[in-house]
């Protein structure tokens, strides 16, 4: 109503009012925040400089905490024996993959949607939605705290998947600062419908093995859980 009002004032102008973005509660009880071009379709360029200027902006801040990383390289030893190749999606400074090749002394790589990955080692510009063909069936292990920056977790999360290895796992950090879509943020979700979206997207391919507690987190949140997601 208010939008139409407006509209109409506007156009005595020769303006327009257009909705350039909205968070959706979805059927299947998650939020996901759409980013429209002027014409109501997925603005993909708006996608990539949302993050790339939250990126820059938190450019100093690391999330990631070295204790729950050496907790996770011991738990990829355990399940998956001998890492020889791992990818950690989202890493802004790339602390993650850091950590992980100082625990499991093998070929870490991060992906950061940002120019700034240039700046980190072990780092590269890229998309995380995207796949690159020699990563598909060879990745040991997956890491990420950053699936809530996809703007369509179903098409990410097969992503993921199909770089594994069949005894590969994916690990994603789940916490109560997950929970709530924004333009930044664009999926939110509790972590009690995590097993069943991730079983709604594998379509069979793969489910939930385990949800552990992390180590360590920060004093602020509620939660903080790793899901361990396998091929089936
Ligand atoms: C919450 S931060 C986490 C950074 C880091 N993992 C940490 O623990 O400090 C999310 C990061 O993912 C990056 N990002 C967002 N969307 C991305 C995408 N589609 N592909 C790759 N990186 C993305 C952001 O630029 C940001 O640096």
């Amino acid at each position: 109503m208010l939008a139409k009002l407006m509209n109409s004032a506007a156009r005595r102008f020769g303006y327009e009012f257009k909705k350039i973005g909205e968070r959706i509660d979805t059927e299947d009880g998650y939020q996901i925040y759409r980013y429209y071009d002027g014409d109501g379709h997925f603005d993909y360029e708006k996608y990539k400089a949302t993050q790339t200027k939250a990126n820059q902006k938190k450019l100093a801040n690391v999330w990631v905490r070295e204790e729950n990383i050496e907790f996770l390289s011991n738990y990829i030893r355990e399940t998956v024996g001998e890492p020889a190749f791992g990818i950690c999606h989202g890493t802004r400074r790339g602390k993650e993959q850091e950590w992980f090749i100082k625990y499991l002394g093998c070929e870490v790589i991060g992906t950061e949607i940002s120019d700034t990955a240039a700046d980190f080692p072990h780092t590269i510009q890229w998309d995380f939605h995207e796949v690159k063909p020699e990563w598909v069936d060879r990745t040991d292990f997956i890491y990420s705290n950053s699936l809530d920056h996809s703007y369509d977790p179903d098409k990410c999360l097969n992503a993921w998947m199909s770089c594994l290895t069949p005894a590969g796992i994916c690990i994603l950090e789940h916490s109560s600062g997950h929970e709530r879509a924004h333009e930044v943020d664009p999926f939110g979700a509790h972590i009690s419908q995590m097993p069943s979206l991730i079983l709604d997207w594998g379509r069979g391919r793969f489910s939930v093995r385990e949800i552990i507690d992390a180590p360590s987190m920060k004093s602020s949140l509620k939660y903080m859980k790793y899901i361990i997601i396998q091929r089936v």
